[in-house]
Parts: structure tokens; C-alpha cells; sequence
């Protein structure tokens, strides 16, 4: 049996300032709010590490793909878990995502393994399999993780806790850009099919579903600019430093 690691590796930070106080900062939210984005950003200006847990989730997806295993058959892809080894290997400008020893870092960002991602993240082995790899992660503190369950269920206790929301219409314009610039041109109509149905796949899935925790701060994106938004997150987490 093939051990699953992650191995992460602090970045640095740009001025290699580290502050004191290394708290843990979670953002949940459905896809298109703008997680990554301001993640990414509040991690570089506090000097944290980024965790991408979707990132996880889509690794798994590409794995079950990728052994023509049907995603329906939960024992199945339990029975891939242990002889999978995912590794997050962090570079300044993004994480490097690989299975085996295949870098897959592109690949997971295509529509289908999009698809497939929260097809297997309803599947509990998958989620029971990831939990103690994202806590090993962030668990010290000093980390930014964006997902879907990181402020319910992967660190209940969570120094600054954030759910980012933002209207259909805004949410797969986003979605269609980003697609777009990375090559996966699809008619708008089709992006936005797919995150309404992964919306209500990750909301309405038994175990974990994306609802925001009773002590998180909710921000609505629609018609705020990347800036506005991290500037607000700034200065909740300011207020805990
Ligand atoms: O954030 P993302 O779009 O890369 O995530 C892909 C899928 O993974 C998402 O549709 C649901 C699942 N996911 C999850 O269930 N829990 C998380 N913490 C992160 C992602």
C-alpha cells in the first residue's frame, strides 16, 4: 500500500516579514465568488501558505478518470484511495498538483474534471481520505484554504472565517472568463449549466455540504472589485492580529 502524502512547503513571503500571530483563515463559498482570487491575494499579503483544497478534490476526480473507474460505484473508488499519492509542491507564483508522479496542475482545471470533482467530493470515503491531509496542512496555522467545508468541518475552529457569495449571472461570467483564458472556450450558457449543477450537488450532499458556518463572515462579490473585496477580508483578519 503506497502511503498518500502531501508534502507543502512554505512559500515565501514577499518581504520576508512573517507575522507573529500565523492564524488560520478559511473561505468557503460556491465556484465563481472569487475564492481563489482573494486568497491567493490575502496569502501573499500576510505571508501564509494558500491552500487550494479543491485542488484535492479534482486530483482525486483526474485519478478516478484516469483509471476508467465509474465515479457511481463508491467501493470502487474507495478501493483507489490507498494507492493514490497526491503532492502539493508550492512555487511562488502557484502550487504544483501531482498524482503519482504525474504533474496534473492543468489538467484538473478543465469542465469535465470540474464535473467529476463534485461528483467524487460527495462520496464520503473521499472526503474521510482528504480530511486528515488538509489539517495536516493547516492546522499550524499561518494558512489561507479555500473550499467548500473548511469553516464547518476541516477547522471548526478557525481564527477568521469567510463565505463568499455572489449572483448566478456574475458568478458564471467569472467562470467563463477564466475558462476561456486557459483554453477551455465553452458557450456561457454551458459554464453556467455546470455550476448551477454543482451548486446543488455541493449544497445538498449529505456529508459536508457547502453552507456557510454560523460564525462566518459573509461577503457578497456581485459588485464588488478584487480590491474592495480583499480590502474588506483585510481588515476582519486585521482586527484578530
Ligand atoms: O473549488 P473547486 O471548484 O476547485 O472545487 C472542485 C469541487 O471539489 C467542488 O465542486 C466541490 C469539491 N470540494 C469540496 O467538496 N470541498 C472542498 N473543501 C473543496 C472542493
Amino acid at each position: 500500500m503506497t502511503e498518500s502524502i502531501i508534502h507543502s512547503q512554505r512559500p515565501q513571503t514577499t518581504d520576508g516579514h512573517l507575522r507573529e500571530q500565523r492564524l488560520i483563515v478559511t473561505i468557503d463559498g460556491p465556484a465563481g465568488a472569487g475564492k481563489s482570487t482573494v486568497a491567493k491575494l490575502l496569502a501573499l499579503r500576510l505571508g501564509y501558505l494558500y491552500l487550494d483544497t479543491g485542488a484535492l478534490y479534482r486530483a482525486v476526480a483526474w485519478k478516478v478518470r484516469t483509471s476508467g473507474i465509474d465515479p457511481s460505484d463508491h467501493e470502487a473508488v474507495a478501493k483507489l484511495l490507498p494507492s493514490t499519492t497526491v503532492t502539493m509542491a508550492y512555487r511562488p507564483e502557484q502550487a504544483r498538483v501531482s498524482v503519482e508522479k504525474q504533474d496534473v496542475t492543468e489538467e484538473i482545471r478543465t469542465p469535465e474534471i470540474s464535473r467529476l470533482a463534485s461528483v467524487v467530493s460527495a462520496i464520503p470515503a473521499v472526503r474521510e481520505w482528504l480530511l486528515p491531509v488538509q489539517r495536516r496542512i493547516g492546522s499550524a496555522g499561518g494558512v489561507v484554504a479555500e473550499g467548500r467545508d473548511l469553516g464547518t468541518r476541516v477547522f471548526p475552529a478557525a481564527d477568521v472565517k469567510f463565505f463568499l457569495e455572489a449572483d448566478m449571472e456574475v458568478r458564471a461570467a467569472r467562470r467563463h472568463r477564466e475558462l476561456t483564458a486557459a483554453g477551455h472556450a465553452a458557450p456561457l450558457t454551458e459554464t453556467r449549466q455546470d455550476i448551477q449543477t454543482r451548486d446543488t450537488q455541493d449544497r445538498s450532499r449529505d456529508i459536508a455540504p457547502l453552507v456557510p458556518a454560523s460564525d462566518a463572515n459573509v461577503v457578497d462579490t456581485s459588485d464588488l472589485t478584487v480590491d474592495q473585496v480583499v480590502d474588506r477580508m483585510m481588515a476582519v483578519i486585521a482586527a484578530k492580529l
